[in-house]
């Protein structure tokens, strides 16, 4: 049996790249705001020996075994279970006032899609969970689909999902409700979502992707919080700092693309304005004019990449 420790279950996406756009300096200090496994922490901290990094994660099961793989590293590595809108808490909290660099390699880890128990996985069978932050008291993908309406529901597996099919299958996930068979599992959804779509021969991936990918952005308001913390990340860095982050689907590279341009100055307001009035100001460069994508050698030895893009900044004034 494979040893389950935090190097064999995850292996980190475009990991030299963000690495290098990060510019680490030897003293610098970074946040890794969603340290996982630790992949891209180890890197920082094992290339540049007077680095140091606070690694935030909200999954207490990832801080638990990145400590484990992290711990040669000693006090040069810091962990913080929290979510990262509480970026400037944890600073503050660590006595950091500005940082040299911030990655972001968001959505789902190894570790939470490979488990058989938190639902995020149409592999396994499980309670519909879906929450990164086990402990927490958000509502988890059962409550959503227990208590939204039939609109809502198809809403959100057709904004995040882009699922044709989202007003069958919440139509579907509200007569069930409705005769007492609330959808509470994994299997149920997925057997729900079978008779649901109609499959085209050129489908290469299973019919449950969309909606179960939907269903944890929603649970773990993934979109919602983004466009602030990537303005606080960049708040909070050093003129010359950098910030890098890979989305893993379009919604999310577009708040984060256009976010950055908003950061560099690019104004927004509608055509014909006379005046600027969006307050476009120039405080960071982009330093990645189209994201970067992984090679295809990553893309064959880990088919979960294929959809990663990387996009950095740097910070100009303050
Ligand atoms: C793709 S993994 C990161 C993998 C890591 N870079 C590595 O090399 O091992 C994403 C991690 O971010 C965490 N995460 C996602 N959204 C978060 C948020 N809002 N706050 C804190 N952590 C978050 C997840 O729990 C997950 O562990
Ligand atoms: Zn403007």
């Amino acid at each position: 049996m494979i040893e389950n420790s935090a190097e064999n279950l995850h292996k980190s996406i475009l990991l030299n790249e963000t690495v290098e756009l990060l510019a680490i300096k030897a003293n610098g200090i970074y946040v890794d705001a969603t340290l996982g496994l630790g992949g891209h922490t180890e890197t920082i901290l094992s290339t540049h020996p007077g680095s140091r990094v606070i690694g935030i994660d909200q999954d207490a099961a990832a801080i638990a075994l990145a400590s484990k793989r992290l711990a040669k590293f000693g006090e040069r590595v810091t962990f913080v279970h929290a979510n990262f809108t509480k970026l400037k808490e944890v600073l503050e909290d660590n006595g950091i006032d500005r940082v040299d660099g911030l990655i972001a390699d968001l959505g789902v880890s190894s570790l939470q899609f490979d488990s058989d128990e938190r639902g995020f996985s149409f592999r396994f069978d499980a309670p519909l969970d879906m929450r990164m932050d086990a402990g927490s008291d958000v509502p988890t993908a059962a409550d959503l689909l227990a208590t939204l309406s039939q609109d809502e529901i198809a809403n959100v597996i057709y904004r995040f999902g882009e699922e044709r099919f989202s007003r069958r299958i919440a139509r579907r996930i509200v007569e069930k409700r409705e005769n007492g068979e609330p959808v509470t599992t994994t299997k149920q959804l997925i057997e729900l979502i079978e008779r649901s779509v109609r499959r085209s021969p050129k489908d290469k991936i299973h019919p449950a992707t969309r909606t179960f990918q939907a269903l944890r952005i929603a649970v773990n308001h993934e979109v919602e919080i983004l466009e602030q913390f990537v303005r606080d990340a960049v708040e909070s860095l050093k003129i010359e700092g950098r910030f890098a982050v890979i989305t893993f689907h379009s919604l999310e590279d577009r708040i984060v693309k256009q976010t950055f341009q908003k950061l560099s100055g690019k104004c927004f307001c509608p055509p014909r304005m006379p005046v600027c009035t969006c307050g476009a100001k120039k405080i960071v460069e982009i330093i990645t004019k189209k994201p970067v994508v992984p090679s295809e050698d990553e893309t064959r030895e880990n088919p979960r990449s294929r959809s990663a893009k990387l996009r950095a900044v740097r910070r100009l004034v303050h």
